[in-house]
């Protein structure tokens, strides 16, 4: 079995197939066919699939003219079909897994994994991308192939781990160029699945023993993004205390060679990961009677913050003798992190909800994100910004930093701006500017 998938991928015979096609697998299927890998997307959203097919991106990294070339040339199809599974030897598992109640909801990888047991033949690899906690692999994902395909895990189909790092809106790194995580249950495995990934990307390999370490691996990177985070936020509310500007302090620390990796404060935390993995995590430590209380601590200041930013933005208004109720408020960036379209667990939103249940009467401006659907509610944004709409709000509150705004404009237009961003750094002139 090996060797006969080691030469379909030397022969560029080896098809591929991602199911779930969204911020990791969208991605992932292009790199494959561009390396000259057929390759189906599979996803069960009838809406992306026709997209893909009339060449549509939603993906904001995923260039429209690199998805019709691909799709034209043949090399990539997009389908809601499973069938396709039968005919496939490679197939990358990129659905999400969110959490319910603060708990692992591993729905979608199941029931994904049950769609490709249905046609998984004899002699194929399945890998799965999704980030989820330890034991996931070895344990739910080995269980349902097995029990569905009647195929027999490292006799009749490869199983393997390797965690996606993909940075949305970084420009400089990508899955072509970030060191690849590689697991697998096997050695034959983990040598086959570990060449494929070596085909496609120009980034390093980095095999580790089992797929557990690797699934421990991924948690672990976005923990400690999320306690640094959290450490820094609750230095910036101490510094707003003691008068000192915390942007400072992180520029004059960063200024040390070694020992520091700079995080930033903000609004709190968004996106599909780093607020939501350490609880697959701190879940599954309690199967070992232990808590992760550096995890939950940090849940408990990062979650804070867009209170803490309401009650600076009513404090600021104090000073001009405005309450909350009935201030004008003009909010600037909604995706949860600079020149991205992801609202996803955006801090930005919890922020506008509290304002308007405060009374204020809020719009957002956000170039990638034109509207935003909270709680079944579509709220539409503005559809520009210029110096006279500015004038017309009691405070602008800069909350996601996106690139494609002129700053020097805002500052200058504003009666007061609430920066949580610093992305005023670099304006002068600073009355009316409070920073986080
Ligand atoms: N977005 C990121 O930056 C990022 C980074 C690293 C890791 N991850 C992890 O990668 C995984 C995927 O995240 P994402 O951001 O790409 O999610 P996403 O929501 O953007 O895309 C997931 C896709 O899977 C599809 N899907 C859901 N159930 C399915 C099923 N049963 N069969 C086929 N398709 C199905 C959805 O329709 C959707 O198109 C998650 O585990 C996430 O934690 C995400």
């Amino acid at each position: 079995m090996k060797n006969i998938l080691i030469k379909k991928l030397e022969d560029k015979s080896l098809k591929v197939a991602v199911v779930g096609l969204g911020y990791v697998g969208l991605p992932l299927a292009l790199e494959f066919s561009k390396s000259g890998y057929e390759t189906v997307g599979v996803d069960i959203s009838k809406e992306r699939i026709e997209a893909l097919n009339s060449f549509k991106s939603y993906v904001s990294d995923v260039p429209e003219s690199e998805l019709k070339s691909a799709i034209s040339s043949g090399l990539m199809k997009a389908t809601t079909d499973f069938s396709c599974i039968a005919s496939v030897d490679f197939i990358a598992v990129c659905v999400p897994t969110p959490l319910d109640h603060q708990q692992p909801d591993l729905t979608c990888v199941k029931e994904s994994l049950r769609s490709i047991s249905e046609f998984l033949k004899k002699g194929s690899m399945v890998v799965l991308e999704s980030t989820t906690h330890p034991g996931t692999t070895e344990g739910v994902a080995k269980d349902i192939i097995e029990k569905n395909s009647l195929l027999l895990c490292s006799r009749d189909f490869y199983l393997g781990f390797s965690p996606e790092r993909v940075d949305p809106g970084n420009p400089e790194f990508n899955i072509s160029n970030t060191a690849k995580i590689v697991a697998a249950i096997g050695e034959d495995a983990l040598e086959v699945i570990s060449r494929v990934y070596g085909e496609i990307l120009k980034s390093k390999i980095h095999k580790v023993s089992s797929p557990s370490v690797a699934e421990m691996e991924k948690i672990f990177e976005n923990t400690y993004r999320n306690i640094n985070i959290a450490l820094v936020n609750e230095m910036a509310v101490l510094c707003n205390k003691m008068n000192i500007n915390v942007w400072e302090v992180i520029e004059a620390a960063k200024t040390k060679p070694y020992g520091f990796h700079a995080f930033y404060p903000g609004p709190g935390l968004g996106g599909h990961c780093i607020p939501l993995d350490p609880y697959y995590l701190s879940w599954k430590a309690r199967e070992y009677d232990f808590h992760t209380s550096m995890i939950e601590v940090s849940a408990v200041i990062n979650d804070s913050m867009p209170e803490y930013c309401v009650g600076r933005i009513s404090k600021i208004l104090n000073a001009f003798q405005k309450p909350l109720n009935g201030s004008k408020i003009l909010v600037l960036g909604i995706a949860y992190k600079r020149d991205i379209s992801d609202c996803r667990e955006s801090p930005v939103l919890r922020i506008l909800e509290k304002l308007k249940n405060a009374g204020a009467r809020v719009d957002f401006y956000d170039a990638f994100v034109p509207k935003y659907i909270w709680k079944k509610q579509v709220f539409v944004g503005l559809e520009t910004i210029n110096e006279n709409n500015i004038k017309g709000y009691d405070l602008v509150l800069i909350a996601t930093d996106h690139s494609n705004v002129d700053y020097d404009m805002v500052a200058k237009s504003s009666k007061a701006v609430f920066d949580t961003r610093n992305a005023l750094k670099n304006v002068e002139d600073r009355q009316n500017i409070e920073l986080l």
